[in-house]
Order: structure tokens, then C-alpha cells, then sequence
């Protein structure tokens, strides 16, 4: 057990690692074939000098004897102890991560008629990022191997991560930043008590700098993810969805595979259809595959999930690259992006081994723009109460692009990596009218009169809107995206007869309608509706999840605003419909 575990979790059962030490394991040269046994920062392969070595496991005796055992273990990162490159427990240096939660996210599901979404919240990490579990793994290995310096370069997240965790382990940092990081990411690196070192350059620069000054000096240069740390770290990822995937799935959901003939799945944890992640180096990506490929091996998961890489246009070497079926990326010399995160203009090696994943696996590398992020950013924050940092909410704009194109099915299961959070909230995201100002009177105290004069403005909700439809998340889901708007006053009715009450009694400024209903349908509310000289003018757009004959378009043409197809449209979509219906 590690000695570094917070409170919380020290206080959990006697932990049988001190007694048991980790399996044994080996390194196998990914370009000789060569296997070696661990040793703690092996520089290369011996026979061939190669810097890519893989770990593996003995995964037929982990696979029987890991899930008893996780039993009895704190839900954290090391948990998977055994499947990690630390052997000695009394080097772990850990913040309590991990295990973070994995959130269905119902209203973008409703929203993209993909009910089977899940959202992995990295944001809960203790610096905000997924980079901890490489930060937790690294430096536990550095401490075991006994150095007392790293040098690192990175476009911020990571220089964050490790800058804590070496002040918990006593490592001098040395983080070479990128200019393009923001000023705030590199003042909490220097607030750990780490060297920040800007460079103002492009992030594969910072990363040349960063090498030499640690050769120069002789100091330990991490390298990624031709470090073994780095890449099993990621791994986790794989483990701690596919573990939470199990028990939260309802038996109906199979995408892509179905379960055996008896309906049940063969294995007792559950790997998702498709995992998607934004991407800039793509240690993430390659350690989640590499976790879900161990699963499979040891008979935990039936399936290795599809794997969606979403770059930003601007710095895109992968998915350039990948639409055009090349084996090697399109090296971005000047990233033209505002999200620096996501700077990396050379993947090198990555590249190759996340297109061989997709190649084998399925999957896809996609792009997508700064503007779509920011988009995202607000989708996210208002739709499902998630705030996150631009280069998480690339992957969300990735997911809605991979809904469009019909890459991702209705029944699939799916799971996002939200990578980082919210630091700070970028203007881009919220547009203008965010803030209502309430300036009162300095007088008091105040005047009964003005003050509720002030609220009353504060509050004015200038147009009323019906929303007439019998499905209750339906309903649920435009008045989330009306109310997040702001200024409109909501009514509801839960079926045809009702709605025409309502229309008739309240007389709104719009309405909208679903088709189909029971008894009373959306096109005999609109034939009322429109014979009825009070009701006559009101405009109203259509919702509905019916494929309509050419009949029933006819029958709607010049009595509606507009037609929506239920699950197709995204929030600023019908909002934009809304605001021309209304004006
Ligand atoms: C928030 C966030 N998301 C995504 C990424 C991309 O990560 P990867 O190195 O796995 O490509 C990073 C990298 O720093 C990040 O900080
Ligand atoms: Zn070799």
C-alpha cells in the first residue's frame, strides 16, 4: 500500500500489497522483440538501443486473481497496483486520484438521441486534469529509481501535474512552457515550487530546449511516451471506465456486439463502443488502448472500444494525415489554434501506433475548429452542468460532429474523456448579455419601491413560449435550452387537448409542437389552432421524431415555422429558430 495515500483512504482495511509484492513483469522492445526485466528508467532496449519498450504482465494470472482482490480496495489509481510500474509501495507519491466518476450525460444524449453517452470526469483529479495519473505514476517511479530532478516540457497540464507531485515526492522541477500557455497555468507550476522556464516558441521547440538543458546537465528528461511510466498510467483509464461501465449499463445496451445467446455479457466488466479524446501528444489515447487490449487479455472486457482522436483544425498533424490514409503525420510547423494545449505539431511515433488502434480496432481521427470548442465549452456547462477547459471540450465537439456523420449509432455506447477543467472560463464561451447589472440607489435603506423595481427588471421575460409534447424528457430538454437563454416565460402541456387549452388561456407568443401524440395529435392541434381567429397568428415550429410523409409536409407547409427532427438539432439551432419565429 502506499504510504503517501491521504487519510481517507489510509483508513480503509489492512491493504494485502505489503504483504503480496507486485506480479513480475517485463519490457519487450517494440522494434526487436527483446524482453528484459524491469529494471526502473531503462534507457533503451540493451540489444537494439530502441526507446520503445512496452511493458506486459502475466494477464492470465491477473485476470483470475485481480478482481477479488480489487474488492477490498480503496477506489483510487492504485488499486491496479499490480498492472503498474512501481514496485516498491513506500514510493507511491499519491493525492488520493483516480477512480474519478463516470457520469451519464442524459440531456446531451436526449439532445443527440444517443441515450447511451457517458462522460469520464477527469476535471476531478486533484489538479484538474487527467495529467495526474501520468504525474502520480512518473514520479513514483522517479522517487523508486531515487532522482531528485526532472526536467519536463509541456503546454501546461502536465507542467502543473508533475510541479505537485514532485513537491509532495521532494523532486526539483524544471517545466519548460510554451508562451502560448496561459499565465495562470504557469503561475500555479511556480506555486508548487517548481523552475518555470517560458519559452517562446512553438510547443515541438519547448520540447528540443527542454531535452538539452537536462543532457547538458545530466539531469532525467521525461520523455513521454517513450516513457514506461506515462503510457501505463493512461492505462487506468481503461480499467476505471470499464469497471464503472459494468453496473451502470442496462442490460438492453449492446451496441455495436451483442451479448451471448442468454443475454448476458461474457465478461463482468464492460468495455464502451467508442472512447473519444482529444488529442495533442496522444499518451492518453494509447494508454487507454493499451488498458482495454490488457482487459480483454485477461478475459475482463469482450471488446476493444472504437477510437475517436479529435485535434483542433489549426494544429491537426493526426487527422491531416489520417484522412489521407497516410502512415505517417503531417508535421504542423506553425500551430495556428488558440487552444495551446493542444499544440503538439509532431505526434512522431504516436501517430502511427493510434492509427494502427483504428486501423484494427475501429475508430476515427477527426478535427474539429477553436470556435466549435468554445461552442462545446457552453453546450457542456448548460446542458449537463460540466465546466471544462477548452482543450476537454474539443472532444465534445468531436462527439457532435461524429453523431452528424453517422460514425456513432444510436444504440453505441460511449464514453468521453473530460480531460481538464475550466481555468478560467474563456470569453469566447458566453457571448454578450452574461451578466445582468443591478445597480441600486446608495441610500438606506433602500426604498421598498426601487428595489423591486430593480428585481422585476432583473428578471423580465419579454416572450412567452407553449412547448406542447407528451414526452417528458422532451419538454424537459427545451426548457433547459430556452431557460439557459434567459429571457422567455415557459408553459407546458402534456398533450394535444392541453396544449390547445393552454394556447387558448395564455396566449403565447409561440408554441411548439410535437406531432405525434395520443388522442389528439400535433396536426389536429394545428388545424384547431388555426382555425381559431385568437390563435390563428401564433407562430409555431415543430419538434418531432416522425419521418413525415410527403402528405404530411405538404399538409405543414405554410402553417409552421419550422420543422425539427428530435434528437438532430443542437441547442443554438432551435434557439435560432426561436429568436426569427419571435421577431
Ligand atoms: C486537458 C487536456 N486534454 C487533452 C490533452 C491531450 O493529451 P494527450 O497528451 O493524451 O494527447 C491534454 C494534454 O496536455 C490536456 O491537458
Ligand atoms: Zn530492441
Amino acid at each position: 500500500m502506499p504510504t503517501d495515500i491521504p487519510e481517507k483512504q489510509a483508513a480503509q482495511p489492512a491493504p494485502e500489497a505489503l504483504k503480496s509484492p507486485p506480479a513480475d513483469f517485463v519490457l519487450v522492445c517494440a522494434d526487436c522483440g527483446h524482453s528484459v526485466p524491469y529494471a526502473p528508467n531503462l534507457p533503451g532496449c540493451p540489444r537494439c538501443k530502441s526507446e520503445w519498450l512496452e511493458a506486459r504482465y502475466d494477464y492470465a494470472a491477473l485476470g483470475r486473481s485481480l478482481p477479488m482482490q480489487l474488492a477490498r480496495r480503496p477506489k483510487d489509481l492504485w488499486r491496479y497496483r499490480e498492472l503498474l510500474p512501481v514496485r516498491d509501495p513506500t514510493s507511491v507519491v499519491s493525492l488520493g486520484e483516480g477512480y474519478t466518476p463516470l457520469v451519464r450525460a442524459a440531456n446531451l444524449g436526449l439532445m443527440l438521441s444517443r441515450p447511451h453517452l457517458y462522460i469520464k470526469d477527469e476535471r476531478q483529479m486533484p489538479t484538474g486534469s487527467f495529467k495526474d495519473r501520468q504525474a502520480t505514476v512518473a514520479v513514483s517511479a522517479l522517487r523508486e529509481a531515487g532522482l531528485t530532478e526532472v526536467v519536463i516540457a509541456s503546454t501546461g497540464n502536465v507542467a502543473i501535474s508533475y510541479a505537485a507531485y514532485c513537491a509532495r515526492a521532494g523532486i526539483k522541477l524544471y517545466a519548460f512552457l510554451t508562451s502560448m500557455c496561459p499565465a495562470e497555468k504557469m503561475r500555479e507550476v511556480a506555486l508548487y515550487g517548481a523552475q518555470v522556464i517560458k519559452v517562446t516558441g512553438t510547443y515541438d521547440l519547448c520540447k528540443e530546449i527542454a531535452q538539452q538543458f537536462a543532457r547538458e546537465r545530466n539531469m532525467y528528461y521525461d520523455r513521454g511516451l517513450r516513457s514506461i511510466a506515462s503510457v501505463e498510467s493512461m492505462k487506468t483509464l481503461a480499467y476505471e471506465i470499464a469497471e464503472q461501465l459494468a453496473p451502470l449499463l442496462p442490460p438492453s445496451a449492446h451496441g455495436r456486439r451483442s451479448p451471448s445467446g442468454d443475454g448476458q455479457f461474457p465478461t463482468p466488466w464492460r468495455a464502451p463502443d467508442w472512447y473519444i479524446q482529444s488529442v495533442s501528444g496522444g499518451l492518453g489515447p494509447i494508454g487507454a488502448i493499451k488498458g482495454f487490449t490488457e482487459l480483454k487479455q485477461m478475459g475482463l472486457v469482450d471488446r476493444i472500444p472504437a477510437l475517436a482522436c479529435i485535434q483542433v483544425d489549426g494544429c491537426a498533424p493526426m487527422s491531416n494525415a489520417f484522412r489521407q490514409g497516410l502512415e505517417t503525420a503531417e508535421v504542423v510547423k506553425v500551430p495556428r489554434t488558440r487552444i495551446a494545449t493542444l499544440a503538439t505539431g509532431n505526434p512522431g511515433r504516436s501517430y502511427t501506433l493510434l492509427k494502427r488502434a483504428i486501423d484494427e480496432y475501429g475508430g476515427v481521427m477527426e478535427s474539429v475548429s477553436d470556435e466549435e470548442s468554445y461552442r462545446a465549452i457552453h453546450v457542456m456547462a448548460k446542458m449537463e452542468g460540466l465546466s471544462m477547459e477548452p482543450a476537454a471540450a474539443v472532444s465534445f465537439a468531436g462527439l457532435f460532429k461524429l453523431v452528424r456523420s453517422g460514425h456513432i449509432q444510436p444504440d453505441d455506447v460511449v464514453v468521453v474523456n473530460c480531460t481538464g477543467h475550466t481555468f478560467p472560463v474563456e470569453v469566447e464561451t458566453l457571448g454578450e448579455n452574461w451578466l445582468r447589472n443591478m445597480e441600486l440607489p446608495a441610500e438606506t435603506p433602500l426604498p421598498q419601491e426601487g428595489l423591486l423595481a430593480a428585481l422585476h427588471r432583473l428578471d423580465e421575460r419579454v416572450h412567452s413560449i407553449a412547448i406542447v409534447d407528451d414526452t417528458a424528457d422532451a419538454r424537459r430538454l427545451i426548457r433547459r435550452i430556452l431557460q439557459a437563454q434567459g429571457a422567455y416565460q415557459i408553459y407546458e402541456a402534456e398533450d394535444g387537448r392541453a396544449g390547445l387549452e393552454l394556447v387558448r388561456s395564455q396566449h403565447p407568443d409561440l408554441v411548439i409542437l410535437d406531432l405525434m401524440m395520443p388522442e389528439v395529435d400535433g396536426f389536429a392541434v394545428l388545424d384547431a389552432l388555426r382555425a381559431d381567429e385568437a390563435t390563428r397568428d401564433i407562430p409555431v415550429i415543430v419538434v418531432t421524431a416522425k419521418a413525415l410523409t410527403p402528405e404530411e409536409r405538404d399538409k405543414l407547409a405554410g402553417q409552421i415555422e419550422t420543422l425539427l427532427q428530435k434528437g438532430s438539432f443542437m441547442d443554438d439551432e432551435l434557439l435560432a429558430d426561436v429568436i426569427d419565429a419571435l421577431t
